[in-house]
């Protein structure tokens, strides 16, 4: 039926596209998104989408075939005449890279905003974004939703006594006030460096952590070493015990098998990203299904997004 909202998964994270349809009290809209022989991907709508509100859920994270799945899908409904495509994107993917902080590299943040506005998304529902900025290299309407709500209600419920939220870099101290103030708690800073891509080191820890419970803060978890490294420097201060929470559990390489052996009591993410086979007692993952099933479900009755969070 025209404008009738229909919800489209690539195969990045199946599992909280069904979430989120289940939210929604919808199915998975019909599709096929399958490789030929030769890997590439094949993308086919299975259903009549003249004039419907298609969303498609895919995060963009690595491998580039998330980020192709969800362009080719966007072309094939823009192709069967739906009549608004909006990409839902929980965890943006090349975010990371949205400067040149060094000569003769790419902005691919902003080449990714281009290729999907170029495939036919009509706007953008996305979460936690690494720079808020980022909405600025969109030319089509981009909705910006938190995970706060979620990660809150379980340090709010899980943490007691004297608490110091801490972040592991500037670029979280926004994040990290936010959620200081909502827990009660001070707010601190770690200044951390990168030697080389993929490591890092603690130079200094900015606020009192001595017999107080710290609650880390960050967006992304990758390799897990800004974390891993600013809670040694953190305990040998003195504190008490140390929680970690993150949007976005990319866990590059062994990074689980770190966090388990590292000082780091529980680190609690959300599953922005497939979590399937993470199975490790340390790692806690909630769903932000609601959040972006409300989300969904704003857009398609155009009712306002950001009183979700006031
Ligand atoms: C960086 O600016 C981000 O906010 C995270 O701190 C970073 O991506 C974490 O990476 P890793 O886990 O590899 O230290």
């Amino acid at each position: 039926m025209a404008d009738e909202l229909r919800l489209f998964s690539g195969n990045a994270n199946k599992a909280l596209a069904q979430e989120i349809a289940d939210y929604l009290n919808i199915g998975l809209g019909d599709a096929v998104v399958n490789r030929f022989k030769d890997g590439e991907i094949q993308v086919s709508i299975s259903e009549n989408v003249r004039g419907v509100d298609a969303f498609v859920v895919q995060p963009t994270g690595p491998p580039a075939e998330n980020l192709l799945e969800l362009l080719i899908m966007c072309d094939a409904l823009k192709r069967a005449s739906a009549r608004r495509i909006t990409a839902v994107i929980p965890y943006f993917g090349y975010a990371r890279q949205d400067r040149k902080d060094r000569p003769r590299v790419a902005i691919t943040a902003k080449l990714v905003a281009n290729l999907l506005t170029e495939a036919g998304a009509d706007r953008v529902l996305t979460m936690d974004l690494h720079a808020p900025q980022i909405q600025g290299f969109f030319d089509i309407p981009l909705d910006h939703i938190y995970a706060a709500p979620v990660l809150l209600r379980y340090f709010d419920q899980s943490v007691k006594g004297d608490v110091v939220v801490m972040v592991p870099d500037t670029g979280s101290i926004k994040m990290g006030r936010a959620f200081a103030k909502r827990l009660g708690a001070s707010l601190g800073f770690v200044d951390k460096r990168r030697p080389k891509p993929d490591a890092a080191k603690v130079m200094n820890v900015v606020g009192d952590v001595e017999g107080k419970y710290v609650i880390m803060i960050d967006d992304i978890i990758s390799t897990g070493s800004t974390l891993i490294e600013a809670a040694k420097a953190i305990m040998d201060l003195g504190a008490v015990g140390i929680m970690a929470g993150a949007t976005h559990a990319v866990f590059a390489d062994d990074a689980v098998e770190h966090l388990s052996s590292s000082l780091i009591e529980q680190v609690v993410v959300t599953n922005t990203l497939d979590l399937a086979g993470v199975g490790n007692g340390k790692v806690k993952v909630l769903s932000v299904a609601e959040l972006l099933g409300e989300g969904i479900d704003r857009i398609h009755g155009e009712k306002s997004v950001s009183s979700l969070f006031v």
